[in-house]
């Protein structure tokens, strides 16, 4: 599918700057949500995780104040993630119990398989751009993460949002070994790890779409229904991707 997509955009070098920019972004949203999918349907237990991480993703980004090119970026890292799991074998991915330290080695490469992945894709490619942030999205703010310990804005911005966005996710879903919490309960957590996992600024932002609402929405968009009655609010999520 990755062939495809780069023919595509390939292809469309007769069109304009703006065209090619246009559609090859809109294909390529397309593509990543379809390969989200995909990574997601290898695990049942993690179904929808790629378009919660995605969605949220998009929501704290806006909030952050930056730009739609960037946020429309962002978002796509968002379904394309965890794409390098592909290349973890079943074994390790699967396990229900704690993983060993060999295992633990074999998981923890999945971010640079994943950016390894996406970019021969022209898009995905650019400095602090979609492959940058599949490569840091297990960064730690306080440099313990990996797979370079980068640590605060040697991190890109994109990578700080999908971090947060993961956790919360992760938290509330349910898993083989554990239940998912509440909404509430994955906040304080994503919280308690403000300044050591995480960007404070990102982890205020979150907070502050949190309290108004909108991470319950943006996660209805991913197929969720919210759990309880939908808030009044100007939905973040103002973008509107072209069929
Ligand atoms: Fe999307
Ligand atoms: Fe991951």
């Amino acid at each position: 599918m990755l062939t495809a997509t780069t023919s595509l955009l390939r292809a469309s070098g007769d069109l304009p700057t703006a065209s090619i920019h246009g559609c090859g972004l809109t294909f390529l949203h397309q593509m990543a949500e379809s390969l989200g999918r995909a990574i997601d349907a290898r695990d049942p237990n993690t179904a929808l995780h790629s378009e919660h991480v995605a969605e949220l993703s998009l929501l704290i980004a806006r909030n952050l104040g930056l730009d739609d090119h960037e946020c429309n970026l962002i978002h796509i890292a968002g379904h394309l993630h965890d794409i390098g799991k592909i290349g973890v074998t079943d074994a390790v991915l699967k396990k229900e119990g704690p993983l060993s330290t060999e295992e633990q080695l074999e998981m923890r490469c999945h971010p640079v398989i994943g950016a390894q992945i996406v970019a021969p894709v022209g898009l995905c490619a650019t400095t602090g751009g979609i492959a940058d942030i599949i490569r840091c999205h297990h960064e730690r703010y306080d440099g313990g993460g990996y797979p370079a310990g980068l640590r605060g804005a040697a991190i890109p911005i994109g990578a700080r949002i999908v971090a947060v966005a993961d956790t919360y996710s992760a938290i509330i879903q349910n898993r083989p070994y554990r239940p998912g919490t509440t909404p509430e309960l994955a906040m304080a957590e994503i919280e308690r790890c403000s300044g050591l996992q995480f960007d404070p600024d990102v982890v205020e932002t979150f907070r502050n779409t949190f309290c108004h609402g909108r991470v319950h929405v943006a996660l209805s968009y991913a197929g969720i229904p919210a759990s309880f009655p939908m808030p009044d609010v100007d939905v973040a999520r103002k973008m509107a991707w072209p069929s």
